[in-house]
């Protein structure tokens, strides 16, 4: 298994798993650049944040040419991808900003600025759990974005978590963490009963530890040109 000293670039930083990650991969001393885009909400906070904890902040407009030309300046090894909207941001935007216009269109603008500016780096991409299905538009944003992925020519990894829920999620998501207490529930049930393999696959993972599974990725080529489950991530 090879071994690799990772520069890593993320976009999504300002999110609640990007905002973990930021912070894991800073405590494990690797060179980390997190991307706040210009017109980014949390923008006040996250820099601050970031800089505290040794990471380079970037506010490079989220376009192709801008974000290729701020790759090709400091080549990153690795580009976490950790984007996406929700349906209440999609609703209080007016419906301007879409699974479509977010989740797959922002996708592929930073896929294109890779293949311009960092044709060597390894993107690592999060989806969700159905992704590979079109049942709702948020699966089907999901599974056009990974298509994306695999088709343009870059190593990647594409890590499909189930929930990812916790207290320290700073935007209140009611629905989300009442899915992740039953759904947690209802897998102690089914891992007592003997699936224990499918109980880890659908377990909801908090920022922090999904976090530390993702920073694990950026350190072996073991994930690379794969589609893994957040399970695979978890310590042996
Ligand atoms: N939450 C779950 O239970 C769950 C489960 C499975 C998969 N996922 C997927 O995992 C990823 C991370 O989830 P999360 O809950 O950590 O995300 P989150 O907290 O909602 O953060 C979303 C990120 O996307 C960025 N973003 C949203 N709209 C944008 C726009 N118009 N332009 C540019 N950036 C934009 C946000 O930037 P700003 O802060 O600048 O807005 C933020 O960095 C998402 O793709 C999500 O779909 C989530």
């Amino acid at each position: 298994m090879k071994r690799y000293k990772p520069k890593v670039f993320i976009i999504g930083a300002t999110g609640y798993t990007g905002q973990h990650l930021v912070r894991t991969l800073c405590q494990q001393n690797t060179p980390t650049v997190a991307h706040v885009r210009p017109d980014s909400p949390r923008a006040e906070a996250c820099c601050e944040r970031f800089s505290s904890w040794g990471a380079r902040v970037d506010r490079t407009p989220f376009t192709v040419a801008a974000l290729a030309s701020t790759f090709a300046s400091d080549p990153p090894s690795h580009i976490y991808c950790l984007l996406g909207t929700t349906r209440r941001r999609s609703r209080e935007s007016g419906g301007h900003e879409t699974y479509q216009s977010v989740d797959v269109a922002l996708t592929e603008t930073a896929l294109e600025a890779a293949k311009l500016g960092a044709a060597s780096a390894h993107l690592i991409y999060l989806s969700a759990i159905g992704a590979g299905r079109t049942t709702s538009a948020y699966l089907r944003a999901r599974t056009s974005a990974e298509a994306l992925i695999r088709q343009s020519g870059l190593a990647y990894t594409v890590v499909r978590p189930s929930f990812i829920s916790g207290s320290d999620r700073d935007e209140r998501r009611v629905g989300e963490r009442l899915g992740a207490i039953v759904t947690s529930s209802a897998l102690n049930l089914v891992g007592a009963l003997g699936a224990r393999r499918f109980a880890a696959r659908y377990r909801p993972r908090s920022g922090a530890e999904l976090a530390l599974g993702l920073a694990t990725i950026a350190k072996s080529s073991t994930f690379c040109n794969k589609t893994i489950f957040a399970d695979a991530l978890d310590p042996t």
